[in-house]
C-alpha cells in the first residue's frame, strides 16, 4: 500500500483563493509547510505581500497574483502564468469570500433593506466567481495525476439560520450569502460529475468561526454547538488538506460540514 501520508501535498502546486483572508492565509501557511508550490490570489495586496514574505521565510515556493476574480482577465492572466511556469494545477482551493464584515449598504441589515447591489454581489463572488475560474483551470488539472478542488462553502449553505443568536446584536445573517452557498454546494456536485474520473471536486462547509463577535452572540452560537464553542481556523485546516490531498482520492462531490455538531 502506497504512503499517503507523507507526500500528499509535497511538491503539488496549489492555488488558493482569497488568499489574504482570515482563512485563506492559513491554508496558505499549512501548505508550504507541506511542501507546496504556492499560487496565491486575492485583491488585498498588502496582506498578499506580508503574506508572501512570511511563507518564504520557511524557503517555500511562492507567487502572489492581485486580481479581482469576478472579472474575466483576471481568470485569464492567472491560467497563462499557471500555465508558463508550472504547465499543470494540482489542486485548487477556493476560499474568496464577500461575507460578512463587508460593509456595503444593503448587505449586513434585516429582510426589508438587503439591497440588489449587495445581492448580486454575494452571487458573484461566492459562486459564479468560482464556476468561471474553475472553468477556465480545469484544463490544466486534467494534466495532474491527483488533481482536487476544494470549495470553502458555509453552513448556511444548508441549514437556515437560527434568528435567535443575532437577536440584540449587530449581526444579519442575509439571504444572498445562504443562497450562493447553497448555489456553491449544488455546484460541487455538478462539477464532480463533470471533471470526473480525473479532477475531484468537493467543499467543505465551516461554521462560524469565532472573531471577537460580540459576547452575546458568541455565547448563543456557542450554546447550539454539541462542542459548545465557535470555530477556529486550526478546526477546518484539517479537513482542507484531507479533501486536497490523496488521503480523500476515493471522495468526490461531498461536503463536509465542520460545525461542531450546530446542526446535527
Ligand atoms: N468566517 C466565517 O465564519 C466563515 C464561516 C463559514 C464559511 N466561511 C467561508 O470561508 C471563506 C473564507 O472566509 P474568511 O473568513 O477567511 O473571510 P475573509 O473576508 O477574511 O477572506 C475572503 C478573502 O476573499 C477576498 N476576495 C473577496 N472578493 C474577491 C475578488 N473578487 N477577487 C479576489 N479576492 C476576493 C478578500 O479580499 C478576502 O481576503 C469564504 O468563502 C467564507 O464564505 C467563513
Amino acid at each position: 500500500m502506497s504512503n499517503i501520508f507523507d507526500n500528499s501535498i509535497k511538491g503539488k502546486v496549489v492555488l488558493v483563493t482569497g488568499a489574504s483572508g482570515y482563512i485563506g492565509r492559513n491554508i496558505a501557511h499549512a501548505l508550504s509547510s507541506h511542501g507546496a508550490n504556492l499560487i496565491l490570489v486575492d485583491t488585498n495586496q498588502k496582506k498578499l505581500k506580508d503574506l508572501k514574505i512570511s511563507i518564504e521565510r520557511n524557503n517555500a515556493s511562492v507567487d502572489i497574483i492581485c486580481k479581482d476574480l469576478t472579472r474575466k482577465g483576471s481568470i485569464e492572466l492567472i491560467k497563462k502564468m499557471i500555465e508558463k511556469k508550472y504547465k499543470k494545477l494540482d489542486i485548487l482551493i477556493n476560499s474568496i469570500g464577500f461575507v460578512g464584515t463587508s460593509k456595503m449598504k444593503g448587505w449586513n441589515t434585516g429582510f426589508k433593506n438587503q439591497s440588489k447591489q449587495a445581492w448580486d454581489c454575494s452571487i458573484e463572488t461566492n459562486m459564479t466567481s468560482v464556476f468561471f475560474l474553475i472553468q477556465a483551470l480545469h484544463v490544466l488539472m486534467k494534466k495532474s495525476e491527483s488533481a482536487s478542488i476544494v470549495n470553502i462553502s458555509s453552513m448556511y449553505g444548508e441549514y437556515a439560520p437560527d434568528k435567535k443568536i443575532y437577536e440584540g446584536t449587530k449581526i444579519n445573517n442575509p439571504a444572498a450569502y445562504s443562497v450562493a452557498k447553497a448555489g456553491l454546494n449544488h455546484m460541487t456536485k455538478w462539477l464532480a460529475v463533470e471533471l470526473g474520473p480525473k479532477i475531484r471536486v468537493n467543499a467543505i462547509s465551516p461554521g462560524g468561526l469565532f472573531r471577537n463577535q460580540d459576547k452575546m452572540f458568541v455565547k448563543k452560537y456557542a450554546e447550539k454547538t454539541l462542542l459548545k464553542r465557535m470555530a477556529t481556523e486550526d478546526d477546518i485546516i484539517g479537513p482542507i488538506i484531507f479533501f486536497a490531498s490523496d488521503m480523500s482520492k476515493y471522495i468526490t462531490g461531498q461536503n463536509l460540514i465542520v460545525d461542531g455538531g450546530w446542526g446535527t
